[in-house]
């Protein structure tokens, strides 16, 4: 009996060692009042620079001191007009719904673009917050003609729908025929609630599908991941298992980490299917256990990078998995998934990480890193980190039930 209870006072020892471990210590009660205060500073200045230059401009990174304006056709275009959402939420100032409304409806033409898959980012967060938000049916037929787009890559003899186009770039030098890369869990999003909102169970069983696969392809024994599943168009079975911008095929490449935590998530909101939501708890636990995570959450960009602890931490693979791990707190009785995610949030808000007010070209978060094997974009601000950031205090301050104005 002794033993027994010995046995459990290390075991709850243990629990609360952990629990005591990953919740921020010193989180201030206007923690997310805070940052959204500064987020309206600073993004009153990047508006302001955007406004004056009498375009529409859609900023995307900042580097050697210069903001780096981006295309409605590159794959980061939804999240700036994203961001402007999320500011019109959190503050409820008109102003912001102005910018948000001009910036989204710049990417109109996004909805007709098939040749590559990143379209459900593209249109997710800035036409899919938009409807919403404000129930606009034009942005619904925007994110329904966007859906039937996506859909066209879908190739039914693997079940996936295919991510980048093999014809030009870096990526017909790579021997691939059909790369899927984790990533693409972000897309699915987009296609179930085109099911919901035309009623049309295509997009839904597409999504479904790609899901099943890739909890089939992508996972390591372990719940690490592949960046890069090749398949067949002839047969579709895998031909390779790769990496793109990871350290090596079998490193896991922190932000495709992140990606398929916070991808299984919304396809088990979207489902109800508990083998997703067990895909995303085990890719965390993944992460939450591995030796090279630092103490304050902020992954290196590579769980395998060659030059731990000196390797560069990538705050964008944090700031999306904050964000998921705030919706997965919701689908969980216990706090562990919420305590991670604001210890990591508490972390992307200090001075390590946040920009001062009027610097960081206008972005909110530091360092991140884009693609180290493609040398661009390395310890840099860039859109995405700030958008899942905006999005994780938004989610935080619902969980809490705060007033935010
Ligand atoms: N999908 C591209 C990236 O995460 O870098």
């Amino acid at each position: 009996m002794k033993f027994f209870l010995k046995l459990f006072g290390i075991f709850l020892l243990a629990i609360i060692f952990n629990f005591c471990q990953n919740k921020p210590q010193s989180e201030k009660p206007d923690f997310v009042k805070e940052n959204i205060d500064f987020a309206v500073e600073q993004y009153s200045f990047q508006t302001a620079a955007i406004e004056d230059s009498g375009k529409v401009l859609n900023p995307r990174n900042f580097i050697d001191g210069k903001i780096k304006y981006i295309k409605p056709q590159d794959w980061t275009s939804g999240f700036f007009p994203g961001s402007m959402w999320y500011m019109y939420e959190l503050t409820g100032d008109e102003k912001w719904r102005n910018f948000s409304e001009k910036y989204t409806e710049a990417l109109q033409e996004i909805q007709f673009l098939t040749w590559h898959h990143d379209v459900g980012f593209m249109v997710g967060c800035s036409y899919g917050n938009g409807f919403r938000i404000t129930g606009k049916k034009d942005y619904e037929n925007v994110m329904i003609q966007t859906a039937k787009s996506l859909s066209t890559r879908f190739k039914p003899v693997a079940g996936i729908t295919q991510s980048w186009n093999v014809d030009r770039g870096w990526q017909s030098e790579r021997g691939w025929e059909c790369p899927v890369i984790i990533d693409n869990m972000m897309n699915l999003e987009l296609l179930f609630k085109a099911t919901e909102l035309s009623g049309d169970s295509t997009f839904y069983n597409i999504a479904v599908t790609h899901a099943n696969n890739t909890i089939k392809n992508h996972f390591r024994a372990d719940y690490s991941t592949w960046h890069v599943i090749d398949y067949s168009l002839e047969d579709g079975s895998v031909r390779h298992k790769h990496t793109a911008q990871g350290f090596a095929h079998e490193s896991t490449w922190a932000r495709g980490q992140s990606w398929a935590i916070y991808g299984f998530t919304v396809a088990y909101r979207a489902t109800g299917n508990i083998k997703y939501l067990e895909q995303a708890q085990k890719a965390f636990e993944f992460v939450a256990t591995h030796p090279n995570l630092p103490k304050d959450g902020i992954p290196y960009w590579d769980y395998n990078a060659p030059n731990i602890p000196n390797g560069l931490r990538d705050v964008s693979s944090a700031a999306i998995m904050a964000s998921a791990l705030y919706e997965m707190s919701t689908f969980s009785e216990n706090n562990d998934y919420k305590n991670w995610a604001d210890k990591i949030i508490n972390s992307l808000a200090s001075d390590k990480y946040r920009a001062k007010v009027g610097e960081n070209g206008f972005f909110l978060l530091m360092h991140s890193v884009g693609s180290i094997p493609h040398k661009a974009e390395i310890d840099v601000p860039i859109n995405y980190a700030d958008y899942y950031f905006l999005e994780a205090l938004k989610r935080k301050s619902e969980l809490e039930d705060r007033r935010l104005y």
